[in-house]
C-alpha cells in the first residue's frame, strides 16, 4: 500500500540509527520486511512491519528532541484511550528507544479512500466519520484540550491576511478579506461539546481495508468539543477530491450532527478553515517537509470555493 502520491520525505529503514533498528529487532523479536510508508507530511518513520514470526505491525517514530516528538507522545496518550470499539488500529507497544519516541500499532492491510464523485469510499468514509461521535462521547481522554480553545489557536488565518495582506492574494480575497477576518471566529460559540474529535481528518489519515472497513489513524490533534467538527472538516477534502461544494455538502446530508448545527456556523468554519489554509501555504516550508505547502494551496483553493458556495459572494 501506499498513499496516491508520495508526500512525505522520511527515513529508509536502512538510514535508520543502528540502534533504533536494533532496540526494534529486539523488541519485536526479528524484523523480516520493513516497506516505509511515504503518506502524510511528517518527516518521521512510518513503516509497515513483517516480524520474522510472521506478524504484521505498523511502527512510527521521530527523535525524542524533534519540534514534534510532542505530536508523537499525544498520539499515544490519545490511542490508549481509544475505547476497542474505535475504527481505529490498536496501539500495541509505545516507548523511547534509541532517544526515539516509537509507537507499534495493529497494521493495517488496506489503502487510502478514494473522495472523488462516485467513489464507494465517499459514504464508507462519511458513515465512519459520523459514527465517531457514538464512540467517543463523552470524551475518553480527560486531558484532551477544549476544541474552542485548541482549534482557535490553529484554524483562522484572514485577520493575519487582512492585518499585512500579501501581494499574491486574489482579487476575490482582496475584496473580502476584512469580511472575511470578521467572521472567521463566530464558529467558536459553537465549538464547545463532549466529544473526543479526530481533529485532522484527511484522505492520508483514512485507510480501507479488503472488506471496505475504514480506519482513522494518527490521532495526534485529538481536542473534546462538538461532533460536528470531525464530519464538516471532511468537506473541503471531497471538494479538493473534486467534488463540487454543493455535491460535497449532500455527501454528508444525511449525519445529524451536520443538520443539528447553525447554518451560520457552518459557514463560519469554512471561512476559518479556508483562513487557516491561506495563511499557512504562505509561510516557509518547515525543515524536510516540501510537500506540505503546495497541498496547502490547493487545500485553500477548494475552502475558498466552499466559502463562496455558501456566501454567495
Ligand atoms: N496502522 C497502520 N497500518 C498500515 N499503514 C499505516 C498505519 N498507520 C499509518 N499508516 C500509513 O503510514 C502513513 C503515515 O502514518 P501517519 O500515522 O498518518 O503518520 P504522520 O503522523 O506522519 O502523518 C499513513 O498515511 C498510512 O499510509
Ligand atoms: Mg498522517
Amino acid at each position: 500500500m501506499t498513499a496516491p502520491t508520495a508526500t512525505a520525505l522520511r527515513p529508509q529503514w536502512d538510514a535508520l540509527p543502528t540502534g533504533l533498528r536494533a532496540g526494534l529487532a529486539d523488541l519485536l523479536g526479528g524484523i523480516a520486511v520493513a516497506d516505509v510508508q511515504t503518506g502524510g507530511f511528517t518527516p518521521g518513520l512510518a513503516a509497515r512491519l513483517r516480524l520474522a514470526t510472521g506478524r504484521h505491525l505498523f511502527a512510527k517514530g521521530i527523535p525524542s528532541d524533534h519540534a514534534l516528538a510532542g505530536k508523537y507522545r499525544t498520539e499515544a496518550d490519545t490511542a490508549r484511550a481509544l475505547p476497542a470499539t474505535t475504527p481505529a488500529p490498536r496501539l500495541q507497544w509505545t516507548g523511547e528507544i534509541a532517544e526515539w519516541v516509537v509507537l507499534i500499532f495493529d497494521d493495517i492491510e488496506g489503502r487510502h479512500p478514494d473522495l472523488s464523485p462516485g467513489s464507494p469510499d465517499v459514504p464508507r468514509v462519511v458513515a465512519a466519520v459520523a459514527g465517531l461521535a457514538e464512540v467517543l462521547t463523552p470524551s475518553p481522554l480527560p486531558q484532551a484540550p477544549d476544541a474552542t480553545a485548541e482549534l482557535a489557536a490553529i484554524v483562522h488565518g484572514w485577520a493575519e491576511l487582512a492585518d499585512a495582506p500579501p501581494l499574491d492574494l486574489d482579487p476575490w480575497e482582496c475584496a473580502h478579506v476584512n469580511r472575511l477576518a470578521e467572521m472567521e471566529s463566530h464558529w467558536l460559540r459553537a465549538a464547545a461539546g463532549p466529544t473526543l474529535l479526530h481533529g485532522d481528518i484527511n484522505a492520508s489519515n483514512l485507510l480501507i481495508d479488503g472488506t471496505g472497513g475504514v480506519h482513522l489513524i494518527d490521532w495526534a490533534q485529538p481536542a473534546c468539543g462538538a461532533a460536528w467538527i470531525d464530519i464538516v472538516d471532511l468537506i473541503p477534502h471531497l471538494i479538493l477530491a473534486g467534488h463540487d461544494p454543493a455535491a460535497a455538502e449532500c455527501a454528508v446530508a444525511d449525519v445529524p450532527a451536520w443538520n443539528g448545527t447553525d447554518p451560520e456556523m457552518i459557514t463560519s468554519y469554512a471561512v476559518a478553515f479556508a483562513g487557516y489554509w491561506a495563511r499557512t501555504c504562505r509561510q516557509p516550508a518547515p525543515p524536510m517537509v516540501p510537500y506540505l505547502r503546495g497541498y496547502q494551496r490547493r487545500a485553500a483553493g477548494a475552502a475558498l470555493d466552499w466559502v463562496r458556495h455558501r456566501t454567495g459572494w
